[in-house]
């Protein structure tokens, strides 16, 4: 495994002195396209969206001290935040190499949403060794016996640009070597399965009849060229060109290939016991390492994402569970996100990223840190938050 660096003191660091050209970014507002200043929106968002990560940290004077070419770059990484003033974290990285080369405006990013102290050094441990603690929710309440359990890291080739700075080409011959190596893996008989693309003209193309069939059954990702975050920052570019699934025979490990990562590795169970869950993902993780290129890693930074939210153990790890109680039936999910938050759990409704709980109190909750934890303190997170959440509904 590919191993980059952590950026010595002073990469990317501005050369003092530089001459800096006013900088200036296209932006399509309603109807007209006004140029606007960048940096004079940011101090805007700053005061209007002050939970915008980028906007809060972003530091003037560094970027004025930066090269015009690392500026260009910068502001590329920082456009969806820019355009999309009410995003959380409001910026995403274009290639492994911008951690390192812009650390100095990532690091604080990255310490304030992962809560690392500022003077506690950015690193990322790994351990998968699930023997050390019995994770079965099952055992707690037979009620929690069947939870939907979902757990995910995120993967990018070290030969690749990320997502966001993809050609179509590019995104192309990645699923492409992306497809030979899960034709490998259907032929492992704990694997099995199939590649389903949704890249016009692949051999691998599936309807869009089944395309939709896989997205309600919330196995395949959804159109991403609505999703006015990854537009702006070029992620969701040359859809559906590069995209598709891995399917195993009995369904229960997925890899999406060219979402917000270029892999999302996945394991779904039904079920209280996270032990196995944790362990399908990693025997699947494991088998394709040894057949895809290298995977950016950093001892840092952990996996590399396009997302800073998403760096470390690149892991999300969640539960649905039903909490009518103290969702007040599903209407109020500010009763538990303090207390989640407190357990270092974040909380949403079933139906995905921003979406509110069903009627039954059907919430999704995951440890919100993902760097600076290891996979095991992950699920241990999950399943002790998870325990908790519960015995709150219980006493409700
Ligand atoms: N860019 C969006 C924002 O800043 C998404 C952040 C986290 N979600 C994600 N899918 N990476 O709000």
């Amino acid at each position: 495994m590919q191993r980059c660096n952590a950026p010595s003191r002073g990469e990317g660091r501005a050369r003092p002195g530089a001459a800096v050209p006013r900088c200036r970014v296209m932006i399509r507002t309603k109807d007209k396209t006004m140029k606007q200043d960048p940096i004079a929106q940011i101090a805007q968002i700053r005061q209007s969206h002050p939970n915008n990560l980028m906007a809060r940290h972003f530091d003037m004077a560094y970027f004025r001290a930066l090269e015009p070419a690392l500026q260009q770059r910068l502001l590329k990484i920082i456009a969806s935040g820019i355009a999309n003033p009410d995003s959380s974290m409001g910026a995403y990285a274009m290639d492994a190499q911008d951690y390192a080369d812009f650390a100095p405006f990532f690091d604080a990013l990255i310490h304030d949403f992962h809560g690392i102290p500022d003077d506690t050094p950015i690193a990322q441990p790994h351990d998968w060794n699930t023997t050390q603690a019995a994770c079965d929710l099952g055992g707690i309440d037979p009620a929690l016996k069947d939870v939907s359990m979902r757990v995910r890291v995120a993967r990018n080739a070290a030969s690749f640009p990320l997502p966001g700075a993809m050609n179509r080409d590019q995104r192309v011959a990645f699923e492409s070597l992306a497809a030979d190596a899960f034709a490998k893996l259907a032929e492992n008989p704990a694997f099995g399965g199939e590649y389903l693309s949704i890249t016009p003209g692949s051999p691998h193309e599936i309807s869009a009849d089944e395309y939709d069939r896989r997205v309600a059954a919330h196995q395949m990702f959804k159109d991403m060229s609505n999703d006015r975050f990854l537009n702006v920052a070029g992620i969701s570019g040359d859809w559906p060109y590069g995209r598709g699934m891995y399917v195993s025979e009995d369904q229960d490990f997925l890899v999406w290939v060219g979402e917000e990562d270029h892999l999302r590795i996945m394991a779904m169970q039904k079920g209280g016991n996270l032990n196995a869950l944790f362990d399908r993902l990693h025997a699947g993780l494991t088998v394709l390492e040894g057949l895809l290129p290298e995977f950016a890693m950093s001892g840092k930074y952990g996996a590399i994402a396009s997302c800073p939210t998403n760096l470390g153990a690149g892991m999300r790890a969640s539960l649905h569970m039903k909490l009518p109680k103290v969702t007040q039936g599903g209407t109020d999910l500010s009763a538990i996100t303090d207390a989640a938050k407190g357990l270092g759990l974040a909380v949403r409704g079933a139906g995905g990223e921003h979406s509110d709980a069903g009627a039954d109190g059907l919430v999704d909750i995951s440890p919100s840190a993902r760097l600076g934890v290891s996979e095991m303190q992950i699920m241990r997170r999950l399943y002790d938050g998870a325990a908790k959440l519960w015995a709150m509904e219980k006493a409700a």
